[in-house]
């Protein structure tokens, strides 16, 4: 079946079909191997992007740039607060005018509608590099990463642990439902995805031969999965406030060996990034102080182990960022 998504902004994973997402992840092993090999692919020379930042990112933004560059196009950064974006200029003029200017647009920043009013403005593709709700670059690459440790996706178990109403584990949600996926979020009740997405990803799962379960017991969560995920506790945006009620809520949901040992035999640990493993950041080094905790989401030894994929999964963003440039604005 042949899969066109040329012109079309890639915005949150709802937007495309199974085929149109299992294309992308496709397309970015094909990428993978051209890189690896050195094999020059400036396919989209002349062309030039924009990324416009309003959160930091070491991984979302080198891959952009890098990914961008290998494709042979001009590559503007700017960064949080650099733009006349919000405080001078509405979010539509913003879009009109870097529309007549570029070829494609990145965003980063807060609520999805930033990005999807964007995309309604800007008559060029618009990627969302991470808002509030949805992580959808992030999410080819995971499943790029999955395939390749087990060879397939479909049928697999992927747990979520942690706080799963967040970007990532909302993206996770609707891409496992996507790809006929057995998706768990575990976690305390109050950090649950919003019931309407939950019912839509059901719906989605009964079609896809997938599923969809919440859960706030570890056992339930950890048994059998594949592939173990967490991500950070406090997400960027959110007030440095929220530390101590999500420590005390979800340091039963940390990853560690018990949690890893409950697991499939052959499952890897994935993260998203960055991850407070260890106390050598300064808000590690902060909360280590304060709460007398030295790892948070995951313990250094899973991390670190030989069941962790998390650098491939880093590496896979930008063969993936690269290849859904590629498909929309080919
Ligand atoms: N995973 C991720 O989006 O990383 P950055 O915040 O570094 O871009
Ligand atoms: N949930 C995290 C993901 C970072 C890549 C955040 O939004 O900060």
């Amino acid at each position: 079946m042949s899969v066109d998504i040329a012109g079309r902004s890639f915005l949150k994973l709802l937007d495309f079909t199974s085929d149109e997402i299992r294309y992308l992840i496709d397309l970015s092993a094909d990428f993978k191997r051209l890189k690896h090999d050195g094999t020059p692919h400036r396919y989209l020379e002349g062309k030039n992007i924009v990324l416009l930042f309003e959160k930091t990112s070491t991984r979302t933004r080198c891959s952009f740039e890098v990914g961008g560059m290998d494709l042979g196009m001009g590559v503007t950064y700017l960064d949080p607060g650099s733009s006349q974006m919000g405080a001078k200029e509405s979010i539509e003029d913003t879009a009109r005018v870097l529309g007549r200017i570029y070829d494609g647009i990145e965003y980063r920043g807060f609520g999805q509608d930033i990005v999807e009013e964007l995309a309604r403005n800007a008559g060029v593709p618009v990627w969302n590099g991470l808002t509030t709700e949805f992580h959808p670059t992030q999410m080819i690459a995971d499943m790029l990463t999955v395939q390749e440790s087990f060879g397939r996706l479909d049928g697999l178990k992927l747990t979520f642990f942690g706080d799963a109403r967040n970007n990532v584990a909302n993206s996770l949600m609707v891409v496992c439902a996507k790809l006929g996926m057995h998706f768990c979020a575990c976690g305390p009740k109050q950090n649950m995805p919003e019931p309407e997405l939950v019912s839509t990803c059901e719906e989605i799962a009964a079609q896809t031969g997938g599923s969809v379960t919440l859960t706030d017991s570890v056992e339930e969560g950890a048994s059998g999965a594949h592939v173990i995920y967490t991500d950070i506790w406090v997400s960027m945006g959110e007030p440095a406030e929220l530390w101590a009620e999500r420590i005390r809520l979800l340091s039963p949901y940390q990853v560690n060996a018990a949690v890893m040992g409950m697991a499939a035999d052959d499952v890897i640990f994935m993260h998203c990034l960055p991850s407070f493993h260890d106390t050598k950041t300064t808000i590690g080094a902060d909360i280590s102080k304060r709460f007398g905790i030295d790892e948070m989401e995951v313990t250094d030894e899973v991390f670190e182990s030989s069941r962790s994929v998390v650098f491939d999964e880093a590496e896979n963003r930008m063969h993936s960022i690269k290849a859904i440039m590629y498909a929309t604005l080919k």
